[in-house]
């Protein structure tokens, strides 16, 4: 594959597309706050603003945990789009697609979702998405004339942290803190832990042994202690109990608290009936919803009927 592309669909302004790099930080940042701040907005606005960082530092994160990520730049303007792809055993997808509003109808969305549904392709896995919030027309009939369909609707639900550790009942399972899952999932399919693994940042995890719940509590440095949120992987084996939902909700409130951290984001799909119930009845408010794409639909109920139910897909 070649280090960059042209976007041929305006000759009189063509688009470099190239691997971003570590400098590109601020000027992607940037971009990505233009572009996502437009009423049009898609996952990130959708999913984390206004309390959302979308700093210099959290963009190189971004950039350090993704398989790959690209910037799309206009000769004599500098980066004007960026895109990142994850790619896990089996899932690979994308996210933080975005293009700064001034350049946008000329084929620079285009361009980078090529790019990146090429390198997904590429990588083998079964599975590529992306998620859009609902509002993001221009996003989703792009990914709708390159063969990606609905696969989920998912929430995204907020707690306080103080209220949470009120609520849920005592813990019956062992928590214990660990850095590599590998030995504390027996039977479990290690898609969810390879997430982890290719995070560099992840400071701690926590596994309720003995129950059919993984859970992996992700510290996330860069958001700040107030109105902060907490990285969560969860793998579960078939459907969790209300008390198995509790000792996960327990857990991770607690290491949000040790991180003093006022407030718990969780992803979670509709579908998951169940949980979704539970983590309502324990106080969490949904504050925003996206609509999952895959480009093989099939695939993609085959991996999440053997990965469990919960997981989140973008970061
Ligand atoms: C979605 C986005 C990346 C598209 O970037 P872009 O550079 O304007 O895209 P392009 O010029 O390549 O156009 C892409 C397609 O969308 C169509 N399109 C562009 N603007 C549109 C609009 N306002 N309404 C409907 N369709 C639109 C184009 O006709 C083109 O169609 P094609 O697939 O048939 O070629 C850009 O609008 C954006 O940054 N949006 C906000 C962030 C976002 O929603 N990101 C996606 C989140 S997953």
């Amino acid at each position: 594959m070649p280090d960059s592309i042209v976007a041929d669909s305006n000759p009189d302004a063509p688009v470099i597309v190239r691997p971003m790099r570590d400098d590109d930080a601020e000027a992607a940042a940037h971009l990505l706050r233009a572009a996502y701040g437009t009423p049009d907005g898609g996952a990130i606005a959708a999913a984390g603003a206004p309390d959302l960082p979308l700093t210099a530092s959290r963009v190189r994160r971004w950039r350090q945990n993704s398989a790959a990520a690209w910037i799309a730049e206009v000769p004599g303007f500098g980066p004007v789009g960026a895109v990142f792809a994850v790619v896990e055993s089996e899932a690979a997808w994308f996210a933080g697609l975005g293009v700064a509003p001034n350049f946008r109808g000329a084929g620079v969305g285009s361009a980078l979702t090529d790019r990146v549904v090429d390198f997904l392709a590429a990588s083998g896995r079964l599975v590529s998405g992306m998620e859009v919030a609902p509002t993001a027309m221009a996003a989703a009939g792009m990914y709708a004339r390159r063969g990606f369909r609905p696969a989920d609707l998912t929430v995204r639900l907020r707690g306080a942290v103080a209220n949470l550790c009120e609520r849920v009942e005592p813990n019956s399972w062992r928590e214990v803190a660990c850095s590599d899952l590998n030995c504390q999932t027996p039977g479990r399919k290690p898609a969810l832990v390879a997430r982890v693994k290719s995070q560099p940042h992840s400071s701690a995890s926590y596994v309720l042994i003995g129950s059919n719940v993984t859970l992996l509590c992700d510290p996330d440095p860069l958001i700040p202690a107030a109105g902060g949120s907490l990285d969560l992987r969860l793998a579960v084996a078939g459907v969790p109990r209300n008390r198995e939902v509790d000792a996960w909700i327990r857990a991770a409130a607690r290491s949000a608290s040790l991180r003093s951290l006022a407030s718990l984001d969780i992803d979670l799909a509709l579908a998951d009936g169940v949980v979704l119930r539970r983590l309502l009845r324990l106080g969490l408010t949904p504050i925003a919803s996206t609509i999952r794409l895959v480009s093989n639909l099939e695939a993609y109920l085959d991996w999440r009927s053997r990965n469990g139910p919960i997981g989140r897909w973008s970061f």
